[in-house]
């Protein structure tokens, strides 16, 4: 062979040879997979179940060929307990701080010049506030966390509380677009759910000491509910309904303690949609086996209605359950009777503020919003675990830029705030209204 066409033959390997292994935490197998079987170094094709083999992190026995068998984990049993301990899952527990999110506080405090604001902005780093496993590259993070929270829990004496949602069904957010997600149905978009599953599962299943609690797909279940006409929607509510059922039974195989998604008081809490919610949420727990990781509904998520409004804000006009307290006391009995336990926790994280809305169902960036009540298990109901900050306020809902496969119109309205990037990303103008807003005050 001439150098010439040594060098040819090389560098035509070369992308085979970038296409031939998959990258840590990328699929390896599983049936119908027609990808790389093999992994990049340092990393072992799992499998993770019949559909799902994945690379994780270790040096153990690569999968080389289509036939060979990669070492194999379960994702049920191990050391964590079967049966829940009896009462709020938040008591005598200290809660985890998010390292990410204090990261991105932090760096937003950087950025204000006025002294009294960046000491403000500082403290928010320091509440405790949810992390979303909204894409699964993210999912590998957990297990830091979880050791970082482990750690903390052996040298202090203390028991950790995780706090994290669950947020990456297929076709996510089908009645809107600013979330939408990186997983379609039509393109395996179930199966590589389970494999994102499957992966929180793993982590966790590493850390039995320490005690996570989720939130499990927001909006999904009340989209389920109310937006049928929407036929994304539709489409979407056998794979919803398998997605969550799965996540269900696998988290609380590792002893998770579990929060479904339960819109808010201006969605699932009108008079008319009470009693199809909590039959809906009846009939998937029971579905799923009942399991016993699974303590209640979150409601509020993301949302900015007040726990008890001193007086109905006027959106809300026409439905008695004009704040997310009386929504959980219409919604708790019609649970009850359905079998599904009835305690909840309530995002007040962004809901300092009230009276700022045009409309009830405006939900991007609204204008004037301030955190809101600091994370308390004093919550003054007994159907009440915790409130909790489950949005990270200054993490945004939303894109106004029009151009943006992902660009909602709930985005552009008068009472959204303008400049707003993708959802998710950070949005330090927004960040720095909730910081100035915050009541109680920072
Ligand atoms: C976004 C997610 C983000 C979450 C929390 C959602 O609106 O779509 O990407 O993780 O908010 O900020």
């Amino acid at each position: 062979m001439s150098r010439f066409s040594a060098l040819t033959a090389l560098l035509l390997s070369l992308p085979l040879l970038a296409i031939a292994q998959s990258p840590l935490y990328g699929q390896c197998g599983g049936n119908g997979w027609t990808g790389p079987k093999t992994c990049v170094s340092g990393a072992t094709c799992t499998v993770i179940n019949d559909w799902y083999w994945q690379c994780l992190p270790g040096n153990g026995p690569t999968s080389s060929s289509p036939t060979s068998t990669p070492t194999t984990t379960t994702t049920t049993g191990g050391p964590q307990p079967t049966v829940p301990a009896a009462g709020n899952p938040y008591t005598g527990y200290e809660i985890y701080l998010s390292p990410y999110y204090a990261a991105e506080a932090q760096a937003a405090a950087a950025q204000i010049s006025d002294a009294t604001q960046k000491a403000k902005a500082l403290k928010v780093a320091q509440i405790p506030t949810f992390t979303w496993f909204d894409v699964i590259a993210k999912t590998s993070t957990l297990g830091d966390y979880l050791a970082e929270a482990s750690a903390l829990g052996k040298s202090s004496g203390k028991k950790y509380l995780v706090q994290i949602v669950v947020y990456d069904l297929p076709d996510r957010d089908c009645a809107a677009l600013a979330s939408n997600g990186e997983f379609s149905i039509a393109n395996n978009g179930l199966n590589n759910y389970k494999g994102y599953i499957d992966q929180l599962v793993a982590q966790i299943k590493k850390y039995p000491d320490v005690r996570v609690v989720a939130v499990i797909e927001p909006d999904s279940l009340a989209n389920l509910v109310t937006n049928l006409n929407v036929s994304k929607c539709a489409n979407a509510q056998t794979a919803y309904k398998a997605g969550v059922t799965y996540a269900l039974q696998q988290l609380n195989s590792v002893g998770v303690y579990m929060y479904l998604d339960a819109g808010h008081a201006g969605w699932l809490g009108w008079p008319a949609n009470l009693n199809p919610a909590a039959q809906l949420f009846s009939q998937l727990y029971r579905d799923a086996g009942s399991p016993q990781y699974v303590r209640g509904l979150a409601t509020n998520v993301a949302n900015y209605n007040a726990l008890s409004a001193s007086s109905p804000d006027p959106v809300t006009q026409g439905n008695p359950n004009y704040d997310e307290l009386h929504y959980i006391n219409a919604l708790a009995p019609a649970l009850q009777s359905g079998g599904f336990p009835a305690h909840f926790i309530v995002d007040q994280g962004r809901s300092g503020v009230q009276n700022i809305r045009q409309q009830w169902g405006d939900w991007c960036n609204v204008k004037g919003a301030g955190f809101g009540q600091r994370p308390t298990l004093s919550t003054g109901s007994s159907l009440i675990d915790a409130i909790v900050w489950i949005k990270p306020g200054g993490e945004c809902d939303g894109t106004t830029n029009t151009s943006s496969p992902r660009y909602d119109s709930h985005c552009g309205l008068s009472d959204a705030t303008p400049n707003a990037p993708e959802a998710g990303q950070w949005f330090q103008a927004y960040f720095e209204t909730l910081v100035r807003n915050a009541s109680p005050p920072l």
